[in-house]
């Protein structure tokens, strides 16, 4: 070993030591008669002293060192004069006796500091500098743990760690493929895997009962802060079992996480219906950090000669509590929010529930206070308390009104990082509708299991979007960080699935055939989930992205500007593929 020690390790009670380090220039301070260099590793950071009174040449050797510049020191420990509290290391130094570059390094292009001057772009082309910082060199530590935790928790409980194939055949279902070339076989991809989905129900049909798998899955759909193109999900399945069984064991999946990387008990987390959900948040995952719940107003405001509410499908309002204080110009705000085109309100009606018992509404042309009152009980308003009103459609009127919720969450500090509020929503509808495609999909995939009592809607196109799918999806502080289902075990039911969907039975054949045919040699009941790996690190993490719980993340147009892919392919490549150019 080229050191004895790392540069986080050395206390007081090492004084007197001879010790071998190793590691980076963080710093270099220079005070004529003595030269102080931060040398920082993984582990911490360690302060070395050279002494130009008793080792000139080993100083002035100090002094030629730049930032990042990696070396190898020998010394004693001894005792600070001045101590630094900060660090765990900060009541030591090190008398440096000999100093050996062990290679040098260019002025990095943004400070390896906890706070950076570096932008995003510049950070993510030099990602391996980036990665030296303490606060993205923590996320991926905590993103270990996890993992670490997760085998534990599965392997305890007899679940088996299998891998699956990263080379697998394209789907019409779900987001749009990745596609991989066959240079074996011309005018052939492969496609690569959305999830593991069918290679984990053939494992169950294979009788492995209980499967894990910490998993790179590929989408290529617009990305947010919470999507990357490539991702991690840690994906499950069991046999023999019902939604219980799947809820109680993945719950504690989920609770040992808690327990384990952040110290934190969840308790025994609620179910919520998906139309419950809807109707009281606008919403398929919640944020219930905070309750700000929708209350319906449409028995309340209607008939008073305001036409925005009597031409309106819904009129639907919050409560924000203590916020009757909020100004004009803070209610304008608002409003201009709900108007922006992703929001897309046409306008926002408030009631400022005063201290003193007077209400006062932007309305007040239609409704007198007598009628405001009325408003107030609905929502159990209280003085002080600020009513917000969006009318209009339903469906879009509950979307905006989920947006300005969570908006109010915010502006009010009701969404606490520290704090974590876990759910189950339950109860999806099986199927939904698409208007451009006109067409019923999966709205979870299409081996999602309905309730039995609704296996019979099938047979009827009019009740396609009153069966419940026998799914659920764990909710974190308004993310969505897993989901799962009871999956269809039985052959003809499976087609009949495919058939709801627009397939012809040759199609599906084609497409799923492997999976049908499976079913048809002994396919136990099975059930399962995965959750977003990168999701809930990032919600340990305490942070609004994934990207800094991903070694090497792609940008949000989906580009490694590290590596600087996608490139372009060269001719000779692409005629080995058969691929011909644009
Ligand atoms: P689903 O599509 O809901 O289910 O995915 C499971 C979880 O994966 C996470 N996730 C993502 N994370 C980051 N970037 C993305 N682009 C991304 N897409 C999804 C979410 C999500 O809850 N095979 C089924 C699971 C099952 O039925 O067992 C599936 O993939 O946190």
């Amino acid at each position: 070993m080229l050191r004895s020690h790392t540069c986080g390790e050395l206390r007081l009670a090492d004084a007197g030591k001879e010790v071998n380090l190793c590691g980076w220039v963080q710093t270099s301070r220079d005070f004529g008669g003595m030269t102080f260099i931060d040398l920082r590793d993984r582990y911490g950071i360690t302060q070395l002293a050279f002494n130009m009174a008793t080792n000139a040449t080993l100083c002035e050797q100090a002094r030629t060192l730049g930032r990042e510049f990696v070396v190898r020191v020998k010394g004693a420990v001894r005792e600070r004069e001045n101590k630094n509290p900060k660090i765990p290391t900060g009541d030591v130094e090190i008398i440096v006796t000999d100093l050996t570059v062990l290679n040098t390094a260019k002025t990095p292009p943004f400070t390896i500091e906890d706070e950076t001057d570096g932008g995003d772009d510049l950070r993510m082309k030099y990602r391996y500098l980036d990665l030296r910082r303490n606060p993205v060199r923590d996320s991926l530590i905590l993103r270990h743990e996890v993992a670490q935790a997760t085998r534990q928790y599965l392997s305890n409980q007899q679940f088996i760690e299998v891998e699956t194939p990263v080379l697998i055949k394209s789907t019409p279902e779900g987001a749009r493929d990745f596609l991989v070339p066959s240079r074996m076989n011309p005018g052939q991809f492969y496609a690569l895997p959305q999830s593991p989905q069918t290679f984990k129900q053939l494992l169950m049909v294979a009788g492995f009962d209980r499967y894990f798998q910490i998993v790179k899955c590929f989408r290529d759909e617009d990305l947010r802060a919470d999507r990357q193109p490539e991702f991690t999900q840690i994906d499950c399945e069991m046999s023999f079992v019902e939604r219980a069984d799947i809820l109680n064991m993945f719950e504690g999946l989920v609770r040992h996480l808690f327990q384990t990387v952040k110290g934190v008990d969840i308790g025994t987390l609620p179910h919520m219906s998906y139309a419950d959900a809807m109707k009281y948040y606008g919403n398929d995952k919640p944020d219930t950090r905070f309750e700000m719940r929708f209350v319906e107003l449409n028995d309340v405001v209607k008939n008073k000669g305001f036409k925005v509410f009597d031409d309106a499908e819904l009129v639907v309002s919050i409560c924000a509590k203590g916020a009757a204080s909020f100004t004009r110009k803070q209610l304008d705000e608002l409003t201009e929010f709900v108007k922006r085109p992703q929001i897309g309100a046409s306008g926002l009606v408030y009631v400022r529930y005063n201290e003193d018992g007077t209400l006062k509404s932007s309305v007040d042309k239609f409704y007198n206070e007598e009628e405001l009152k009325k408003w107030a009980v609905a929502c159990d308003a209280q003085p002080g308390d600020l009513i917000l009103v969006l009318a209009g459609n339903a469906n879009k009127t509950r979307k905006a009104m989920s947006e300005l919720r969570l908006e109010m969450g915010s502006q009010l500090g009701l969404r606490d990082k520290n704090k974590f509020s876990c759910l189950w929503v339950i109860d999806f509808p099986l199927l939904e509708f698409n208007e451009d495609a006109n067409r019923w999909f999966a709205m979870h995939h299409p081996f999602t299991a309905p309730w039995p009592e609704d296996i019979a809607k099938l047979d009827n196109p009019d009740a396609y979007g009153d069966i419940r799918a026998n799914a659920y999806d764990m909710v974190i502080n308004g993310v969505e960080v897993g989901g799962g289902s009871i999956r269809i075990f039985d052959k003809d039911l499976q087609a009949k699935m495919f058939g709801v969907l627009g397939f012809s039975p040759e199609e599906a054949q084609e497409q799923f055939g492997f999976l049908m045919n499976a079913f048809e040699f002994g396919a136990p009941p099975h059930g399962g989930i995965a959750f977003g790996f990168d999701r809930l690190c990032s919600l340990f993490g305490g942070a609004d992205s994934i990207r800094d719980f991903i070694a090497f993340p792609k940008n949000n147009s989906g580009r490694d500007v590290m590596i600087d892919t996608p490139s372009v392919i060269d001719e000779l490549q692409l005629k080995e593929l058969s691929i011909k150019t644009l």
